[in-house]
């Protein structure tokens, strides 16, 4: 296996683990179900109480930005993977004016063939004056996109998100739910710069590993490399350092919290609920897993909409 295809990989585990979950009931996704089958493997309730803080998690500070912007907004999800996250958003009636998806090719291709198969999530791009325009790995529409590169090459995201008509004076989202650790240092750091250099009034959101000095940490590492995936994980050594960079690379203010505290942040009736959905054999388990993800969030905000104000109170 190359390492593309090791990186590529971790694709169909997320999708396959967040699809176990919804079966099992921890949130609903009438969606995750058109891009990945029933899962043949079980999952312990560990992985799926992270993947309800992770999904529950991002899908707050999606809906307090679209919320802060009225809609009058951008979201780009950086690696975006089979996420369905666009699909349910619109069932919500949580409309940003444009949604960009990236991802490698291979990926891209085999999403695009999922919903031409698919008249549930086609429904959902197509208005009645709409025109879709597919190629075999990316396809545009008047307010979903979903663009073929690599995001080493920011020229050519450059290019394509002007192609989607992307306006870079308008508040736009950054969303990169863990991708940036599968990414070398240098073009992470060229990443968040070409951001902050194009982007007055953004806000970035990345999800990814944090304090993997540690012993579990280390194993985490391991067990990856074996599936030929490098974990580029010097910004994964603290909460400060996941900040650190994003001011480093020119965002105004950022911050950060481990998937523990995101959790006991998020409303408590459900997480009570799903916490009741299966037998957690080991508490301590569930605490060491969620301290090693987080979630890091920065912004610019030159057109004053209140950026600063959006975390998980
Ligand atoms: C762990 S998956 C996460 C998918 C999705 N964001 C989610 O959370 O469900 C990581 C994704 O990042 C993509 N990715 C990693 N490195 C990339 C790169 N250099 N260019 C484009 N996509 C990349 C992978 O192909 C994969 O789909």
């Amino acid at each position: 296996m190359s390492s593309e295809e090791g990186v590529r990989a971790t694709n169909d585990d997320a999708s396959q683990c967040k699809r176990f979950a919804v079966d099992k009931g921890y949130w609903a996704d009438p969606y995750i179900s058109m891009f990945t089958p029933k899962p043949k493997q079980t999952h312990a309730p560990e992985i799926s109480i992270g993947y309800y803080a992770r999904v529950k998690g991002l899908r707050l500070l999606v809906e307090k930005f679209v919320s802060l912007t009225k809609g009058k907004c951008q979201v780009i999800s950086l690696g975006a993977g089979f996420d369905s996250l666009y699909w349910n958003l619109k069932d919500a009636g949580t409309n940003p004016a444009s949604y960009v998806e990236t991802d490698f090719p291979a990926v891209t291709s085999k999403k695009i063939q999922f919903i031409r198969r698919s008249q549930a999530l086609l429904q959902k791009i197509t208005s009645e004056d709409d025109d879709i325009k597919f190629s075999s790995t990316d396809l545009y529409s008047k307010d979903y996109h979903l663009i073929a590169g690599n995001l080493k090459n920011l020229n050519e995201l450059d290019h394509k998100l002007t192609e989607c008509g992307i306006d870079k004076t308008v508040p736009t989202l950054f969303i990169a739910e863990c991708v940036l650790v599968y990414i070398e240092k240098t073009d992470t750091d060229n990443l968040l710069k070409w951001i902050t250099k194009n982007f007055p009034t953004v806000l970035f959101i990345n999800y990814e590993q944090v304090n993997m000095g540690d012993r579990f940490g280390q194993i985490m590492m391991e067990n990856l490399r074996s599936r030929e995936c490098m974990l580029h994980s010097e910004y994964c050594a603290s909460i400060q350092t996941q900040i650190k960079r994003c001011i480093d690379h020119g965002f105004d203010g950022a911050d950060a919290m481990e998937m523990r505290h995101v959790l006991s942040s998020l409303p408590q009736a459900d997480v009570q609920r799903i916490e009741r959905l299966e037998f957690l054999d080991e508490r301590e388990l569930l605490d060491q897993l969620m301290s090693h993800y987080c979630y890091c969030w920065a912004y610019k905000d030159a057109n004053k909409v209140g950026l600063e104000e959006i975390d998980f109170t």
